[in-house]
């Protein structure tokens, strides 16, 4: 584990240590989680940069990152109107695991095990 540690000269030593004993406990938390998802909450390529293969690009540079940073899934969700982008998510093995309403939108919450 590797902290990096600012120096703020209003922090005494003893709040120093308390916020470095947080972040362990927080992290220690974390690594406890079952499987530790990640979330991607928005992705978008340029109109005129479209279908040209960078979302897909994008999204397996996701999934190898997730992975060797040792997540189990990936989270995302996507309006159920959104053809091409759920195209491009059923096709780089996203699973349609919830259907539910933000507003006046149907959605598709996905996921893809690692
Ligand atoms: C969704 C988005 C990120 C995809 O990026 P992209 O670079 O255009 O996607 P790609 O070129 O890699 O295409 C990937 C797949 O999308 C699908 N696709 C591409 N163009 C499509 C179209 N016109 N209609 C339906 N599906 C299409 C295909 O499955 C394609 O795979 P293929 O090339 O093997 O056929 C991009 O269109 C975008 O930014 N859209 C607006 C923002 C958005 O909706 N983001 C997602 C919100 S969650």
């Amino acid at each position: 584990m590797q902290y990096t540690v600012l120096p703020i000269a209003s922090l005494d030593d003893g709040l120093l240590e308390r916020v470095a004993l947080l972040h362990q406990s927080i992290m220690n938390f974390l690594q406890k989680l079952p499987s530790r998802s990640v979330e991607l909450t928005y992705t978008g390529v340029a109109p005129e940069a479209q279908s040209n293969g960078i979302g897909h690009a994008l999204l397996n540079a996701l999934v190898d990152a997730s992975c060797s940073f040792g997540y189990g899934s990936i989270e995302l969700s996507v309006e159920i109107a959104n053809l091409k982008a759920l195209a491009l998510f059923t096709k780089l093995d996203f699973a349609i695991i919830r259907i539910f309403r933000e507003g006046c939108y149907e959605r598709h919450g996905m996921a893809r095990r690692l």
